[in-house]
């Protein structure tokens, strides 16, 4: 397997290709790029970590040499939030690097798998789409955007409040990936009951614990190591989809049948085409209904402005 990473000298990137590096199957290709110079020097740094994994570093305008014969393609690649930011704010610079660094995925890997980080990812998968539709080889089985850290965030916050091993606790998070749009099914949480402040306050914190990171940190950016872990997770469960694991399931940001909006996250059962069936959400309480009913204007107006992006 070829897993190219794009944007591979940032935060996310350096973080998730340290994981990469220690969790791909033997004999497995990790391929960096990042227009920072840096980044042949990030892939020796790692190449000296005793795994059976090869690391190969580019830097420079091109990303072609990175992607040919790529399955999996996960992109970090952009600018990351400030304090005072919603991830809307990063919509002028990321639209266009998503844009062509999914032209030439388009023209070297047309059939990878494609994982989107660079936010805002309620548009920048809808940009993907369009690219990769203008160039005749979009198959919306194959193309994913991340939304693997509110998942793991639900997971830890849920677990601290209810005394929980963190690991064994498994939160499905639906919509989107920004503000309302995020929409944690807290009523299908095994083993575990909230009243209505805690489903409420516990909504709110998994919804805005990116900000709380981007606070945090002050200025010098938004969260790196807990998506770089989020990102792993899920490339890992691409590969090992297409390695023909079975049973290998994960929330993600897909085009599906379009009952809520064009690109949705919902539980997918991942196969070694992408997608191999889309779960059904389940059984919604009065709040989730409430709560998915009210993101869907911002989430449909997300998606459109990045079809209009590359079709305007
Ligand atoms: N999906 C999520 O849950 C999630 C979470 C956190 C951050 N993010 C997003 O991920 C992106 C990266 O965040 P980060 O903290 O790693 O930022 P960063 O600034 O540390 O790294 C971004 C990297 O992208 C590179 N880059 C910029 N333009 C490029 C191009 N055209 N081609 C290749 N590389 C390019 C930069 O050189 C830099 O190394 C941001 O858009 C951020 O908002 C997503």
């Amino acid at each position: 397997m070829k897993v190219a990473v794009l944007g591979a000298a940032g935060g996310i990137g350096q973080a998730l290709a340290l994981l990469l590096k220690n969790q791909l199957p033997a004999g497995s290709e990790l391929s960096l790029y990042d227009i920072a110079p840096v980044t042949p020097g990030v892939a020796a740094d790692l190449s000296h970590i005793p795994t059976q994994v090869t690391v190969k570093g580019f830097a420079g305008e091109d990303p072609s040499p990175a992607l040919k014969g790529a399955d999996v393609v996960l992109i970090s690649a952009g600018v990351a939030r400030k304090p005072g930011m919603d991830r809307s704010d990063l919509f002028n610079v990321n639209a266009g690097i998503v844009r062509n660094l999914i032209e030439k995925v388009a023209q070297n890997c047309p059939k990878a798998l494609i994982g989107i980080i660079t936010n805002p990812v309620n548009t920048t998968v809808a940009i993907a789409a369009e690219v990769l539709k203008k160039a005749g080889v979009y198959d919306k089985k194959r193309l994913f955007g991340i939304t693997t850290l509110d998942i793991i965030r639900a997971n830890t916050f849920v677990a601290e409040l209810k005394g929980k091993d963190p690991q064994k606790t498994n939160v499905p998070v639906i919509g989107g990936h920004s503000g309302v749009t995020i929409l944690p099914l807290l009523s299908q949480v095994d083993g575990v009951s909230f009243t209505d402040d805690e489903v409420v306050a516990l909504t709110k914190r998994i919804q805005n614990a990116g900000t709380e990171v981007v606070e945090a940190k002050a200025g010098g950016g938004s969260a790196t190591l807990s998506m770089g872990q989020a990102a792993a997770r899920f490339g890992l469960s691409l590969i090992r989809a297409l390695n023909g694991e079975k049973n290998v399931i994960e929330c993600t940001y897909t085009e599906g049948d379009g009952e809520y909006a064009r690109f949705f996250a919902q539980p997918i059962l991942l196969g070694k085409n992408g997608v191999e069936e889309y779960l059904s959400v389940g059984k919604l309480s009065d709040f989730e209904k409430q709560s998915l009913n009210g993101m869907l204007d911002v989430l449909k107006k997300d998606i459109i402005l990045g079809e209009e992006f590359i079709n305007k």
